[in-house]
């Protein structure tokens, strides 16, 4: 019998491409501002294997916050339980780039996804290495667990956010004053702007997020305890204050990024990527986020 997904993931593209509300695509970053808001794509690799996929699927985004989620993948295996001294794992309640959290709570990041905690997992993967060590890691990790070398960072979406990521600068400064920051802020956040900078296409992005799958299919690059507590970051935070909304609406574990994308893992059955450039009020895509609760709906894929 031939899998219901593909005929699902053609009507889902469809009626995405006629969409005229597709959100605001993000212009605190110049060189993503460039990015025509009418791509949509969606990829699909299921547990068995197999790829299926619809629309610009070999167009290459930012992955931004994405990234997020192999930083810490890469900490929590160099670093373990220590990480959790430095950051917390609750959502947050607040915007995604808030400083005000930060001094309310005295450069303890709320969870290692909100920027002020992803500065700091960064900094735990930096600690040793110069910057170039770090990214060669940090991409090293993309391209094993995708298991395609052609993987890149995008230098000129790098030096953009580099230019004029003043929020980021005071967050790295305001944890640097509260002794929660090993590297210089520059070398940290030069190394955070990079990693933010990854480019894939969604057929990358859903082979890349495999390992947080669990099973048997692609690469094994952490352990299934760890993943389940990844997974549970990725539900609670993955979606900063529209983490709730994200998981009554889909119901899955997931992490966005303010290029469009999202990861959605649906554990032991699937990982899915999609990216729209627009975004919601909270940063996340907004196609995005509708075609995954419609694929969630359809597939009848829930962790609830
Ligand atoms: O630090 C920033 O603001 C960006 N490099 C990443 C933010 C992001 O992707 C937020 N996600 N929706």
């Amino acid at each position: 019998m031939p899998s219901p997904i593909q005929p699902v993931l053609d009507q889902i593209a469809l009626d995405m491409q006629s969409r005229t509300d597709r959100g605001h695509v993000a212009d605190y970053i110049p060189e993503l501002a460039r990015v025509a808001p009418s791509h949509f794509a969606i990829s699909v690799v299921t547990a068995g294997g197999n790829v299926f996929g619809a629309g610009d699927i070999s167009t290459g985004f930012s992955a931004q916050s994405i990234t997020k989620v192999f930083t810490l993948a890469i900490a929590l295996g160099r670093s373990g339980d220590q990480l959790w001294q430095r950051v917390g794992r609750e959502p947050s309640g607040n915007a995604f780039n808030s400083i005000v959290q930060l001094e309310n709570e005295n450069g303890r990041p709320r969870n290692p996804f909100v920027n002020a905690g992803a500065i700091v997992t960064t900094d735990e993967v930096l600690a040793g290495r110069a910057p170039k060590q770090a990214l060669a890691e940090i991409i090293g990790f993309v391209r094993a667990a995708a298991e395609d070398s052609d993987i890149h960072i995008n230098e000129a979406v790098a030096r953009s956010e580099q230019s004029l990521g003043h929020r980021n600068f005071a967050l790295a400064h305001f944890l640097a004053a509260h002794d929660n920051l090993r590297n210089a802020p520059e070398m940290t956040l030069g190394t955070y702007f990079h990693q933010c900078a990854i480019e894939l296409t969604t057929t990358q992005l859903a082979r890349a997020g495999r390992f947080l799958m669990g099973g048997t299919e692609g690469p094994r690059l952490v352990s299934q305890p760890r993943v389940r507590r990844m997974n549970a970051l990725m539900l609670t935070c993955g979606h900063y204050d529209g983490s709730g909304d994200f998981a009554f609406r889909v119901g899955l574990p997931a992490k966005s990024g303010v290029g469009g994308g999202i990861l959605a893992i649906v554990p032991g059955v699937a990982s899915i990527a999609v990216w729209s450039p627009g975004l919601d009020e909270n940063g996340n895509s907004k196609l995005g986020t509708e075609a995954l609760e419609r694929l969630a709906r359809e597939m009848d894929w829930s962790i609830f």
